[in-house]
């Protein structure tokens, strides 16, 4: 994962920066599955934050990079909406000292590398609560070409990441949108939750 180039990116708009939240997300939330408290792991500029901040749950969004964090915070002061954003680490949630009853990721999962991802698994289980979800949206190997990022990531690594503690309650396929192809990337959409509780 290289921090630098989500520092320059924040500088303009990037593709994933829709300016709105993505569909993926908004169908979660028409399904009910966006339950309690919400926290958004790489949360950009903010648009899932205040998208469910607007919907009447509590969310923070936490992010590495101070520019997408600021612009968050703008558009929560000129939509009147109280969402709190964090400069902060995904890879240490436990550092919050608190829990959610949803965490919710959008293309953050897929910028992990081989090294950070099962640190990324254990902050993740330092703040979901019981019978908490992740939902997780990432591009999916079904997308052709080659470079580094995003990780196309194959279904068959979800379940190796989440294999030991963990229930899937399902992986589908979906579509990351972005603002420069009106047919988005393919991605999986994925709902996770700690085995055993809920
Ligand atoms: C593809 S972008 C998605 C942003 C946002 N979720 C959205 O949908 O617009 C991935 C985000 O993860 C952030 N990020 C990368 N590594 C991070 C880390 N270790 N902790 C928190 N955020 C991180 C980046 O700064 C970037 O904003």
């Amino acid at each position: 994962m290289s921090m630098s180039i989500f520092d320059s990116v924040y500088q303009g708009t990037p593709p994933w920066d829709l300016g709105r939240p993505q569909k993926a997300f908004v169908d979660l939330a028409r399904a009910g599955e966006v339950t309690g408290s919400v926290l958004d792991v790489g949360c950009g500029t903010g648009e899932h934050v205040l998208f469910f901040a607007g919907e009447g749950h509590e969310a923070l969004g936490v992010d590495t990079v101070a520019l997408a964090i600021r612009k968050a915070e703008e558009k929560a002061a000129a939509r009147g909406l109280p969402a709190p954003f964090l400069v902060w680490n995904a890879l240490d949630l436990a550092g919050l000292n608190r829990t959610f009853d949803t965490v919710i990721d959008s293309g953050f999962f897929h910028v992990l590398s081989d090294e950070d991802r099962p640190v990324f698994v254990k902050s993740l289980a330092a703040v979901l609560a019981p019978g908490g979800k992740y939902l997780m949206l990432c591009f999916s190997d079904q997308n052709p070409g080659d470079y580094p990022l995003p990780r196309r990531i194959r279904e068959r690594e979800i379940r190796e990441t989440f294999r030991d503690g963990w229930q899937i309650n399902y992986i589908r396929p979906a579509i990351f949108e972005n603002a420069i192809q009106p047919e988005g990337h393919h991605a999986w959409l994925a709902s996770i939750s700690r085995a055993g509780r809920g």
